[in-house]
């Protein structure tokens, strides 16, 4: 089946904000008394936030009231977007300006795949408001990854079949999603991380739009 939609996910594809999130929660777990490494951080990546406190507080032996939960997972996102306000255009990863012209010279349709809550914001502050045909966020959804919910919305909205989207992804559980959600998945980062993706590249910059449709065929 030809390949009619790309899925972007948001955080460590569009836009380095992995290492806002990381940065927020290495601090919380400080303040709560132990620490988190990048290692342990890769579990995070592209899991909701309440899901990601659970995995931080279990890894240092905590169980805490729902009410306590709320508090933290509160203080973590104002630091984050502490961190998150100052970004601009300049900070939208490199290669990804040269692939979105590809794909839209190859007549592709896009959306946008992200639990974050923040995804609109973010989106706003590097000027990438309009540059989806669809965007399903963490507002719009009720499992988050690995559950492949986030993906598969996407393509119904855009009206195309899981098997003609590629996902883009950086996260384990982001990969798992796209491929429970019965899509190409091409992992951004390194394949001894990524070991589920269908094709794994260091970033978009590294990638032609040519390329991963040839692969997905
Ligand atoms: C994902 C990030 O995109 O969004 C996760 O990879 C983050 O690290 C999740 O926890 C939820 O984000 P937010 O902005 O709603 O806290
Ligand atoms: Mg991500």
């Amino acid at each position: 089946m030809p390949i009619k939609a790309f899925l972007f996910d948001l955080d460590g594809v569009i836009v380095d904000t992995a290492i806002y999130h990381y940065q927020a929660w290495k601090r919380l777990a400080n303040e709560l008394g132990f620490d988190i490494s990048e290692e342990f951080n890769e579990q995070l990546k592209g899991v909701s936030r309440m899901d990601s406190l659970d995995l931080i507080l279990a890894h240092g032996g905590l169980s805490l009231p729902e009410e306590k939960k709320n508090e933290l997972a509160a203080q973590k996102n104002q630091w984050y977007l502490e961190l998150v306000s100052r970004m601009n255009s300049d900070d939208i990863l490199p290669g990804v300006a040269t692939f979105f012209s590809q794909v839209r010279k190859a007549g592709l349709k896009t959306a946008l795949g992200s639990v974050s809550k923040n995804a609109a914001l973010i989106l706003d502050r590097i000027g990438m408001s309009n540059a989806f045909d669809a965007i399903i966020d963490g507002t719009k959804i009720s499992k988050g990854k690995p559950d492949p919910e986030v993906f598969t919305k996407g393509a119904a909205e855009l009206e195309v079949s899981p098997a003609e989207c590629v996902v883009f992804e950086d996260a384990v559980a982001g990969v798992e999603a796209g491929k429970r959600g019965g899509m190409f998945v091409v992992g951004l980062g390194s394949p001894s991380v990524l070991t589920q993706a269908d094709l794994v590249a260091p970033s978009l910059n590294a990638l032609t739009v040519e390329e991963v449709l040839k692969k997905s065929e």
